[in-house]
């Protein structure tokens, strides 16, 4: 399938989830087979030669496509969630948004000290979430070898804020 096809696959909704937001949703490319394999190959192509330990996904659609490129590539899955879901003990970082904080955490542990790891979202916008995540798996001692995206936004600067702090970044579908 050719990266125009796939591209027309994701929807445009005006105005969610707020006015003067044209949010990007990729629903539409899930629930097409072929979309859905053609993503996660492009995908897989670009993490492939890295040969990561693990695979990270963000919540909520990192969650999707991380684990469907962990199954493609052989290798596990760790989730990093918005605070308060996950029921072990957890190792977080608070970040800032545009109005007010948030924080995300993992399970301490599930990543290992060393462990070269691919970080993976649905979306890059401004880079904010993508950017505290990949801080989190620094300070456990991890080395993440990309982050890799679905889509960017490149307007809102995210792949250029990632690869400022050092970290390589891509995306299928800009
Ligand atoms: C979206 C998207 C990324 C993030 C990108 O998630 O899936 O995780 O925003 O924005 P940024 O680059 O400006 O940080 P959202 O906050 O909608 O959370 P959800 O996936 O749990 O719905
Ligand atoms: N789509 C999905 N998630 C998002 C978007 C979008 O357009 N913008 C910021 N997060």
């Amino acid at each position: 399938m050719s990266i125009d096809s796939l591209t027309a696959l994701v929807r445009t909704i005006p105005d969610f989830p707020k006015p003067g937001i044209q949010f990007r949703d990729i629903t539409t490319l899930l629930a097409d087979a072929g979309g859905l394999r053609e993503l996660v190959d492009r995908m897989a192509d670009v993490a492939r030669p890295l040969d990561p330990d693990l695979i990270v996904g963000i919540e909520a659609r990192g969650f999707i496509l991380g684990a469907a490129l962990a199954l493609s590539l052989g290798k596990g899955f760790v989730p990093v969630r918005k605070a308060g879901k996950l029921p072990g003990r957890t190792v977080g970082i608070d970040y800032v948004l545009e109005y007010g904080t948030d924080r995300l955490e993992m399970h301490e542990g599930q990543v290992p000290d060393g462990a070269r790891v691919l970080l993976v979202d649905d979306l890059i916008a401004t880079g904010g979430t993508a950017l505290a995540a990949a801080q989190l798996l620094r300070e456990q001692g991890a080395s993440v070898l990309m982050a890799l995206f679905a889509i960017d936004l490149p307007d809102l600067g995210g792949i250029a804020a990632l690869e400022a702090d050092g970290v390589a970044a891509a995306a299928i579908i800009a």
